[in-house]
C-alpha cells in the first residue's frame, strides 16, 4: 500500500468515526477561510475541483467517475442541488435512489475527495427552469430570485430539508462537504441586495454553519448584484490565459485580499438543438489550468463529466436573436471525461499538468481501469405502435376549460398537454396561436397540418381549416428557460388563446400528458399504410453482454425514448444531437424493450441501433423556419 492510499484509507476511517457520531460535540471546522487563503486542517489548500452531477449520472456510475476524478489530480468534487428534482410536489421530498445526495457526498469522501455543494435554490446549469420546481409557477404572479415572500417560504422549506440530508456532512462536524455557494450568479440577475442577503441567512438558519462563497462573471457589472460583504467571491469564466489575467485584475480591483477562486472554469460546453455542437480546445484549458496553479489559485472545472440531462431535465436559453433555444438532452460538454465515462484527451492533458504541480508528497493516483466499454447494438425493428390518438384515455384525464390553460394550471410539470377543439362555423383562413410553448404539431382530424416553433415565435400557420374539422394542437414543453430575466414567464402548453381566421375559439378540451407512466398503453402491429400522426412505437433487443450504448435515432423526427422504463429524453432530427445515451445499469442481459414517442412523421417502418460512439450533426435547416 503506497504512503497515499494509507492516508486516503486513514481518511476514509476518521470520517466514518466523525459520521457515526452526528450529534456529538463539533469536530474543529476541518475547513476554513483565512484571508486570502483556504485552510484545511489549519494548513494552507488550494481546492482542485472538477464539477459532476448526482442525478446526470447513474447512481451505479457516482463511485466510478468521482474516482477518475480523484486520478485526474483533482482533491475536490462540486456539485449543485436539483431541488426540482428533490420536491415534484410541494412538500413531497425524493432523496432516493439516484437523488440520494448524501451517499454521493459520502462516495466521494471515500474514495479520498472534498466535496463543494451549491444548493441554489436557484442553479441554473442547463435544467429546467434553472432547478426551480415547476410548480412555482402555479402561483400567479410569484417572483422566484426575490423577496416575494411566497417563494421565500418554499425556498426555506427546501433548503432545510437539505440540511437534513447533508448536515452530518458538513466540514463543520469533520464531514467532506468544504464549503457552500449562495445563490448562483446572482450578478448576472438581478441588484437587489435584500435578497441576496435573505438567500445567505436562509442558509445560515437551514443550519449550514460552514463557510459560504457567492460566484459570479468575472466583471465589475456582476460584482454590483452578487457578492455579499463578507462572503467569499469567487469568479466564473472560460478562456485563455489572457482572460484569466483580465478575471482576476477585476476580482483584485472588487474584493482585495480574499481567496482567489475561479468557481466554474468552463473547460467546455453545452448544446442547443439546432446550432452546432461544442467542443473546445484542450490545449487552452491545459494552459489557463497551469497559470491557475502556478499561482496558486483554486479552481472548479466545469464541467468534470457532464453526464445526460436524462428525461425532462434539459433547460433552454434565448438570446438577442432568438426567443428560445431549448437544449439538447445530452450535457456531455466536452468534458475530460465523456458521457459514456471514458476519459478524454482533456483528460489526459489536464491531469499532465495537475501532476506538474503536486505539493510535496503528494502523487497522482494510478490511472483507473477504463469504463466498460461502449457496445454496438444491431438494427431492431420496432414492429407495434399505438396512435396518440387511440391511447388518449388509458395516458390522460381530460380537462374542460373555456379558454386555453396553461401547463401549470393544468398542476403538470413536464411533458406534453394536447388542446382539441372543432373548428366552428365561419372560422376560415390562419390558424394562430398566442404563445406556443414550445412546439405545437397540428392536426386537422387528426392528420399532420403544420408546427409551429417558438424557437423562431411562430404563431401562425396557414392549416387549410375547415369548419367542422377536429383541431388538436400537441405542445411540448421543451424545458424551461434556466438563465436570464425571463424566468418568472416560463409557463407552458398555450399561455393565452387561439384563433382561426381571427376568430376565437372557446370550450377547450385539455388532455395533460406527463408521459410518466405508459403501462396503461395497448399496442397493436402496425397496420401497413395507417395514418401518419403522433405514435408511440414498441420494440426490442437481445443482449447477450450488456454494456452503454448510444441509440442512432437519425430516421426519427422528433420524440422521447424510454428504454426499459427509463426515460432517456428528447431526440431531434435537426441535431446536433442524434444519438441518445443509454447507460449500462439500465439495460439487462437478454430482451430489453424500448418504447418511443415519435411526434412527426408517417407510420412507416421504424427500426433503431445502438452505437458504440455518439452521432452529432446538425442539420443545415435546423436553424431556419421551415418553408411553408
Ligand atoms: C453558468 C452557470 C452554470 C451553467 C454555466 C454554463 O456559469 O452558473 O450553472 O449554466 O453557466 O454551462
Amino acid at each position: 500500500m503506497s504512503s497515499m492510499s494509507v492516508s486516503r484509507s486513514l481518511a476514509a476511517a476518521l470520517l466514518g468515526l466523525a459520521l457515526a457520531l452526528p450529534t456529538q460535540a463539533a469536530a474543529a471546522p476541518r475547513f476554513a477561510i483565512d484571508g486570502d487563503r483556504f485552510l484545511l486542517d489549519g494548513r494552507p489548500h488550494l481546492i482542485r475541483s472538477g464539477e459532476m452531477h448526482y442525478p446526470r449520472i447513474p447512481r451505479e456510475f457516482w463511485r466510478e467517475r468521482l474516482r477518475q476524478a480523484k486520478a485526474m489530480g483533482l482533491n475536490t468534487v462540486t456539485t449543485y442541488v436539483f431541488w426540482n428534482l428533490h420536491e415534484p410536489e410541494p412538500g413531497r421530498f425524493d432523496f432516493s435512489g439516484n437523488l440520494d445526495i448524501a451517499a454521493f457526498v459520502r462516495t466521494a469522501a471515500e474514495e479520498g475527495l472534498d466535496v463543494i455543494v451549491r444548493p441554489g435554490p436557484y442553479i441554473c446549469t442547463e435544467l429546467d427552469f434553472g432547478g426551480y420546481p415547476a410548480w412555482l409557477l402555479r402561483t400567479p404572479g410569484l417572483r422566484v430570485r426575490s423577496m416575494d415572500p411566497r417563494y421565500l417560504a418554499a425556498g426555506e422549506r427546501y433548503l432545510r430539508r437539505v440540511h437534513q440530508e447533508l448536515g452530518p456532512l458538513l466540514s463543520t462536524r469533520g464531514g467532506p462537504i468544504l464549503m457552500m455557494q449562495v445563490e448562483n450568479e446572482y450578478g448576472s440577475y438581478g441588484r437587489d441586495r435584500d435578497y441576496m442577503a435573505t438567500a445567505k441567512r436562509q442558509m445560515i438558519e437551514a443550519g449550514f454553519d460552514l463557510p459560504l462563497f457567492t460566484s459570479d462573471g468575472a466583471g465589475p457589472h456582476y460584482f454590483e448584484g452578487g457578492p455579499l460583504p463578507e462572503v467569499a467571491a469567487v469568479i466564473n469564466f472560460d478562456g485563455d490565459v489572457a482572460d484569466a489575467e483580465a478575471a482576476f485584475a477585476h476580482l483584485k480591483a472588487f474584493r482585495p485580499g480574499g481567496p482567489r477562486m475561479v468557481g466554474e472554469y468552463w473547460a467546455g460546453w453545452f448544446d442547443h438543438w439546432g446550432e452546432q455542437h461544442h467542443t473546445t480546445p484542450l490545449e487552452r484549458a491545459a494552459r489557463t489550468v497551469d497559470w491557475f496553479l502556478d499561482r496558486g489559485i483554486s479552481f472548479n472545472l466545469y464541467m468534470f463529466h457532464g453526464g445526460t440531462s436524462f428525461g425532462w431535465m434539459a433547460g433552454a436559453n434565448y438570446s438577442r436573436d432568438q426567443p428560445y433555444q431549448p437544449d439538447t438532452t445530452s450535457y456531455d460538454y466536452d468534458a475530460p471525461v465523456d458521457e459514456a465515462g471514458r476519459l478524454t484527451p482533456k483528460f489526459h492533458a489536464l491531469r499532465e499538468v495537475i501532476g506538474r504541480h503536486l505539493p510535496a508528497g503528494e502523487t497522482l493516483p494510478p490511472l483507473p481501469a477504463p469504463a466498460a466499454a461502449t457496445i454496438a447494438v444491431p438494427r431492431f425493428v420496432l414492429s407495434e405502435s399505438a396512435s396518440l390518438w387511440d391511447a388518449l384515455p388509458a395516458l390522460s384525464r381530460p380537462v374542460s376549460a373555456q379558454l386555453p390553460r396553461t401547463m401549470e394550471d393544468l398542476q403538470q410539470n413536464y411533458g406534453f398537454v394536447l388542446y382539441r377543439n372543432t373548428v366552428p362555423a365561419g372560422a376560415q383562413g390562419k390558424l394562430s396561436v398566442d404563445e406556443v410553448r414550445d412546439y405545437a404539431s397540428v392536426f386537422a382530424d387528426g392528420a399532420p397540418a403544420g408546427t409551429l416553433d417558438r424557437r423562431f415565435g411562430e404563431r401562425e400557420l396557414d392549416a387549410g381549416l375547415k369548419p367542422g374539422q377536429r383541431l388538436d394542437l400537441l405542445v411540448e414543453n421543451m424545458g424551461r428557460i434556466n438563465f436570464g430575466t425571463r424566468l418568472d414567464e416560463e409557463r407552458k402548453g398555450i399561455t393565452r388563446s387561439v384563433s382561426v381566421g381571427g376568430r376565437a375559439l372557446y370550450d377547450w378540451t385539455h388532455y395533460p400528458l406527463p408521459l410518466s407512466d405508459l403501462s396503461g398503453l395497448r399496442y397493436a402491429k402496425t397496420a401497413a399504410g395507417a395514418p401518419a400522426g403522433p405514435r408511440f412505437w414498441r420494440g426490442g433487443f437481445q443482449l447477450e453482454r450488456v454494456g452503454s450504448t448510444f441509440l442512432d435515432t437519425r430516421g426519427w423526427g422528433k420524440g422521447h425514448v424510454w428504454v426499459n422504463g427509463h426515460h432517456l429524453g428528447r431526440y431531434w432530427k435537426i441535431g446536433p444531437q442524434q444519438t441518445l445515451f443509454v447507460p449500462a445499469p439500465w439495460l439487462r442481459r437478454g430482451r430489453n424493450e424500448v418504447v418511443v414517442f415519435e411526434v412527426e412523421g408517417d407510420a412507416g417502418a421504424r427500426s433503431l441501433q445502438g452505437l458504440a460512439d455518439p452521432v452529432y450533426a446538425t442539420d443545415p435547416d435546423g436553424l431556419k423556419p421551415p418553408k411553408r
